[in-house]
């Protein structure tokens, strides 16, 4: 079985308003009618030969997560006090697997438009994992993005569909993105993982001890409740707050990747949440009553108020209980700097 371990922390400004603290990207049905986080659940199902999945989640978050799970019977979820970033997020459900496990590492706020692409990758992946190795999915890269992680294609794995990957950055500076995009080297990292349990571990030791034995510690001393476990709180505190990406990818030597074309969003930001829309042949997308004239390339989003828009190109429009924002392409990155979002 391959073991679907889905993260779900950390929360961001740049989809409000119509994310907001107590209302998180991961919780909401951005693309299609799932949330982001039942659709990454439902994505690897039982009979696709995926196990029990593990969440593990923030304190805060608990209750979303509970109420959106799609099979709670079946489903541990791993209560953080805190958040400690994603390597100690990791290492908390690898200490209650076993060694032999394949973990199956999804964030849980992306959009995946392929699932059979994804399902094949998620093998193909799985398959590398259970021989050592440390497995990231392989995104072909549009745009220097400075938000993700960066593999160097390295040398093809005999009998495998994957490859070496001989150098991972993780969120290079501008002028970096722009080399390895214009090199035709690199691919995005997908922030999917699958990962031996045993091996994981190992890595995590070798690299980052302090992280896996403070996490050691929190596992040792918490609590479980049914499905549920808790990581004792003063333990959990004092784990060092570091990325899987630099903790473990950036050192590893063991580090490989399977090519996945599977239309992947991150949904960064409103721009990006606009392409991963089922658009007309003008490229508007609508969610919510609203009425476009002439318009194109024009995004509504209304959960409450009719919308009309006419002769508008290049616009996305979003109504949320009592805020509204209006914001073009070249906006979007910058939506998180607006006062609205910051102080939400
Ligand atoms: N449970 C838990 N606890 N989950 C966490 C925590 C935590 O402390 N911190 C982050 N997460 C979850 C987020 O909710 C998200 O689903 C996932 O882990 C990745 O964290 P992000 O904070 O979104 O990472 P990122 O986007 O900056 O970078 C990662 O993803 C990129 C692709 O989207 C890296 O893996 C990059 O290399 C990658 O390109
Ligand atoms: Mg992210």
């Amino acid at each position: 079985d391959i073991v679907p371990v889905i993260l779900c922390g950390g929360s961001g400004t740049r989809l409000w308003p119509r994310s907001r603290k107590t209302r998180p990207k991961p919780f909401l049905p951005l693309v299609g009618d799932e949330t982001l986080f039942r659709a990454t659940v439902m994505r690897c199902p039982p009979e696709e030969g995926f196990g029990d999945p593990v969440v593990v989640t923030g304190a805060a978050h608990l209750d979303l997560v509970e109420e959106q799970l799609p099979d709670p019977a079946r489903t541990r979820v791993i209560v953080e006090p805190q958040g400690r970033n994603t390597a100690a997020a990791i290492a908390l459900a690898a200490l209650t697997l076993p060694q032999d496990s394949v973990m199956l590492v999804c964030p849980s706020d992306h959009h995946i438009g392929d699932c059979t692409a994804f399902r094949a990758a998620a093998s193909n992946a799985a398959a590398l994992a259970e021989q050592g190795w440390l497995v990231s999915f392989g995104i072909v890269p549009t745009a220097p993005e400075t938000g993700f992680g960066y593999l160097k294609q390295g040398s093809e794995i005999e009998g495998s569909a994957g490859m070496r990957v001989e150098r991972f950055v993780e969120k290079p500076d501008l002028a970096r993105a722009m080399e390895f995009l214009a090199s035709g080297e690199y691919a995005w990292n997908g922030g999917i993982f699958a990962f031996r349990v045993g091996t994981f571990l190992e890595e995590l030791g070798q690299h980052r001890p302090r992280i896996l034995e403070a996490v050691k510690a929190a596992v040792a001393a918490g609590k479980a409740d049914g499905m549920r476990f808790y990581p004792d709180s003063d333990a959990f505190a004092q784990v060092p707050s570091e990325s899987v990406d630099y903790a473990v990818m950036e050192n590893t030597t063991r580090a490989a990747m399977v090519p996945a074309v599977m239309a992947w969003s991150d949904i960064g930001n409103w721009q990006a949440l606009h392409e991963a829309q089922a658009c007309d042949e003008a490229g508007n997308a609508v969610r919510g009553p609203a009425e476009l004239k002439d318009c194109s390339n024009v995004l509504v989003m209304s959960d409450g108020p009719r919308v009309s828009v006419v002769g508008a190109s290049n616009l996305m429009i979003v109504v949320d209980g009592d805020e509204v924002l209006v914001c073009t392409p070249e906006g979007a990155q910058s939506v998180g700097k607006l006062s609205g979002a910051a102080n939400q």
